[in-house]
């Protein structure tokens, strides 16, 4: 297992689509591996691996809080998302130190495949329904700012384009 690199936004490659994992095997093992340790790591609650650069559609996220309770996803699809929307302040790893509300659908029924290759359905809501929605989004190219008006998101590419210029 190893640390993965995570991209930060505007760059490009986070607005790649993902492809479906065709086999889950030891290799898509492996990858879950760094995927975990590299949100351990950071620290965050969800990684999906378009932002480690690796276009395949896959998510981890952990929202315990002894950070011992991996939930794997493969291939994942909302199967079903209620009418009822609900605003939750999002965060992301690729956009740090921004944080901002987002709506989206409060509950959903996502379906996907475990570690294993098993299918499963979660029903999810609160912050699990948020987190696997956002995740998802990377997977279609997509990053939570691009949810905000596009005055905020010029705001937002200016503060951290200021933030990497101070940090160099
Ligand atoms: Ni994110």
């Amino acid at each position: 297992m190893a640390l993965r690199t995570i991209l930060r936004y505007p760059d490009p490659r986070l607005l790649q689509v993902a492809a479906p994992v065709e086999r889950v095997d030891d290799a898509i093992r492996e990858l879950i591996g760094d995927m975990a340790d590299t949100m351990y790591e950071a620290p965050g609650i969800g990684l999906a691996a378009t932002q480690i650069d690796v276009h395949l559609r896959i998510i981890v996220i952990d929202l315990s809080e002894k950070r011992d309770a991996l939930q794997v996803f493969i291939n994942p699809e909302i199967d079903n998302a209620g009418n009822e929307l609900a605003v939750h302040e999002e965060g992301c790893l690729s956009v740090p130190g921004i944080f901002e509300n987002v709506e989206r659908p409060g509950r959903i029924t996502v379906r996907a495949l475990d570690a294993q290759g098993q299918p499963f359905t979660r029903d999810a809501e609160g912050l699990l329904a948020v987190c696997l929605q956002h995740e998802i989004d990377h997977l279609n190219g997509r990053v939570f700012v691009q949810h905000l008006s596009r005055l905020k998101q010029s705001r937002i590419r200016a503060k951290l384009a200021k933030q990497e210029r101070d940090a160099a």
